[in-house]
């Protein structure tokens, strides 16, 4: 096994000068971190003249979360920040994931700037800076303005120059001191769960022809982010996008070459059904290849959505590397077999997806990979000797990160990694009751706990 120096040294080297944006920016050491979002664990949903978004709006629907929770308050990182920082340290992090809560830059989704809210991301990365962690910001981590909704949300075009608009405004604040950009979390998960299953915020229903025109709009409206910060920023910025991939493993008897081609397959019985949205290349392909994929547009007829002159080209805006998300992988057939591990959420527990995710996503899309989230949640708690022993969570970790270095090692070009998440927080549906952090959260008194993983974290073997 590598040290985790030379495992950084190791992941570093492995990046050619080339990938890097294109020349325009120069290499860095490989990023080593955490990941967050702004309604899990900020809290004060009020403080400061925040607006409502639509989890602040679908936390008060009766039944809609475990346990009636809602993100009020979760880990109060809005207040405890400074401390986070100092975990993070502890932690021998070099960056941290982050979204920008829209409604505290802009209460309503356009119109005056709150600049508070503003101000909040400001002391944040700041403190960060000053803490030597590279902040690595999202624009979008779900949490769509209420009032935006209300007229209409992803639902309209209009939204991709809301959002421009939006993501110029904080480019123009904090481009000088971020070099990290991404743009919307998960746009599958974001509208398979909002808009189609209505099991999260806003809790729609869609038919497919809708939902479809929904997730275009989240396309063009990430494009049109790419433009505007790049334009505002002041200088060069690195820019992804944070899909998730669920890559199909070689396992079960099938070769890594079926795996891959079903990794990136659009099969015409989804694109029937409901299922349409659960296939990555819809979501990859039309971001690097400017395209979305012709076998399942041609399935859709009418229900594909419309597409103006010029909006692939907007999608398709120039990126400098894959963001993306995995935390599983899947078997051709869907199916595991009885007795593979799984995490409290029933996530099957599949290291090799940090093999193969990547280097399949690089081969097709020729850019180098961040992963931008991965984890696990487990059933912690506080034992007598007051520490928190989560033996999975090390088991994960140290497993998914040794396939992620023999992608590496077999050529993959890998930027960085992030676990998800440096805190136990609000699990969107589930509420509190999946914990993924690396540090315990007691959410009746805001206390922290590093966990056993967390240690391990810091000195990852
Ligand atoms: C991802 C989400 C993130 C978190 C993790 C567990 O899909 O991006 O907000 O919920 O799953």
């Amino acid at each position: 096994m590598l040290s985790r120096r030379e495992f950084l040294a190791a992941a570093a080297a492995a990046v050619p000068i080339g990938y890097w944006g294109r020349g325009r920016v120069a290499p860095q050491p490989f990023l080593w971190g955490t990941s967050s979002s702004a309604y899990q664990i900020e809290g004060a949903a009020r403080a400061d003249g925040k607006g409502r978004s639509v989890w602040d709006a679908f936390v008060e629907r009766p039944n809609a979360i475990a346990g009636g929770a809602t993100g009020a308050v979760t880990c109060d990182f809005y207040h405890q920040y400074p401390h986070d920082i100092g975990l993070m340290r502890e932690l021998g992090c070099n960056a941290f994931r982050f979204s920008v809560a829209w409604t505290r830059v802009l209460p309503d989704g356009t119109g005056a700037v709150n600049q508070p809210g503003l101000d909040f991301y400001r002391r944040l990365v700041d403190g960060l800076l000053r803490a030597g962690i590279e902040p690595v910001l999202t624009l979008f981590h779900w949490d769509t303005p209420l009032a935006l909704h209300q007229r209409g949300g992803w639902q309209s075009r209009q939204m991709a120059n809301w959002f421009g608009d939006y993501a110029a405004v904080v480019a123009r604040a904090l481009g000088d001191r971020v070099r990290w950009w991404l743009t919307i979390n998960e746009p599958r998960s974001f509208i398979g769960g909002g808009y189609v299953a209505g099991v999260q915020a806003p809790g729609l229903r869609l038919s497919r022809h809708d939902a479809l025109a929904a997730a275009h709009h989240v396309l063009l409206a990430h494009g049109r982010a790419v433009q505007t910060v790049r334009a505002e920023a002041g200088r060069a910025v690195r820019m992804g996008i944070p899909n998730d991939c669920t890559p199909v493993l070689p396992v079960e008897g099938a070769s890594a070459e079926a795996a891959r081609s079903a990794t990136f397959a659009t099969p015409l019985e989804n694109f029937t059904a409901r299922g349409w949205w659960n296939e990555n290349a819809w979501w990859h392909d039309p971001v690097y290849h400017a395209t979305y994929p012709a076998q399942a547009l041609a399935a859709l007829g009418s229900d594909a959505p419309a597409i103006a002159a010029g909006d692939m080209r907007q999608i398709a805006q120039p990126l400098d590397f894959i963001a993306a998300n995995v935390y599983a992988g899947r078997t051709l057939d869907g199916r595991w077999p009885a007795g593979t591990a799984r995490t409290a959420f029933g996530w099957p527990v599949t290291p090799e997806a940090l093999y193969w995710a990547p280097r399949w996503l690089h081969d097709r899309y020729r850019l180098p990979v961040f992963v931008t989230e991965n984890g696990c949640s487990e059933p912690d708690g506080v034992a007598a000797d007051g520490k928190v022993h989560d033996p999975a969570r090390q088991t994960f970790i140290g497993d998914y990160v040794a396939a992620l270095r023999r992608a590496i090692a077999d050529g993959t070009p890998v930027l960085g990694y992030l676990y998800w998440s440096l805190l136990d927080n609000f699990e969107w549906q589930a509420g509190f009751t999946q914990r993924f952090g690396l540090v315990y959260v007691d959410f009746a008194t805001g206390r922290r706990v590093v966990k056993d993983s967390g240690r391990r974290f810091a000195a990852i073997q």
